[in-house]
């Protein structure tokens, strides 16, 4: 890197924290440097998912196929109470072949009216994490634990995800991205099967059928608690790293 580019890049680290809200930049000049040197891991995940080369694209297809299976599969879903107050399925979007998953809790509002996961308030701040992550949205996937809205976004009842649940994990299982993310703490509880408070398991790794995954805090509660968006930036710097290997 050169002294022009070296600039660049900590000019955008500093606007990421901007964004963020910060006022002081919370970092060692260790992690100063990483940021900085972060950038060629982004390149290195865009051209695996920018330009498809022939294995990835051959890929790409038998897991859009099965994603598209398994939707079929899921139908015109009864198989719990939320379906009757639903108005669309929320299934799940993105790069079928993602190195990055996202997985929320279940759709809101705007997510029910629009048949997309994450597209209201947090869903914004969502797509911003990934752009500043140095991803584009289209390219990671992105999925709920249930896939119909709980009536005044409630919790999904314990019932209602074991019903969902077979789905998610068949998503995972197609995809099998490099590294999940888990947003909030009914995602990480209902995937890992333990009651840990999101606040102790965010920031660790824990292994999902091999997978890597990071719970973090749901958009939805930075947008209530927006000085914790650096906890959120640091759980991503992790996964960013991950993805390197
Ligand atoms: N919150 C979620 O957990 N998922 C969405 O899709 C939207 C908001």
């Amino acid at each position: 890197m050169d002294n022009r580019e070296v600039t660049e890049e900590l000019i955008k680290a500093l606007e990421v924290y901007e964004e963020l809200g910060f006022t002081f930049l919370p970092l060692k000049r260790d992690r100063i440097f990483n940021l900085m040197q972060s950038r060629p891991v982004y390149a290195v995940a865009e051209s695996r998912e920018g330009t498809i080369s022939e294995p990835d694209h051959i890929m790409s297809r038998d897991n859009a196929r099965a994603l598209q299976e398994l939707r079929e599969e899921l139908g015109e879903c009864t198989r719990c109470k939320l379906h009757k107050e639903r108005k669309n399925i929320v299934y799940g979007e993105g790069s079928s072949d993602a190195r990055l998953m996202f997985i929320g809790e279940g759709p809101g509002r705007d997510e029910d009216m629009q048949a997309r996961p994450f597209v209201g308030e947090a869903g914004k701040l969502l797509t911003r994490l990934i752009e500043k992550m140095g991803m584009k949205r289209e390219n990671v996937y992105i999925a709920n634990i249930v896939k119909c809205r709980p009536p005044y976004n409630r919790d999904p009842e314990e019932n209602e995800i074991a019903a969902c649940k077979p789905f998610v994990e068949r998503q995972i299982e197609i995809i099998k991205p490099k590294v999940i993310m888990s947003l909030g703490r009914v995602s990480a509880q209902s995937i890992l099967g333990m009651k840990m408070p999101i606040s102790r398991m965010r920031g660790n790794f824990f292994s999902f059928h091999d997978i890597a995954l990071m719970p973090t805090f749901h958009p939805a509660y930075l947008l209530r608690n927006p000085k914790d968006k650096w906890l959120v930036w640091d759980d991503a710097q992790k996964v960013l790293e991950k993805l390197k290997d």
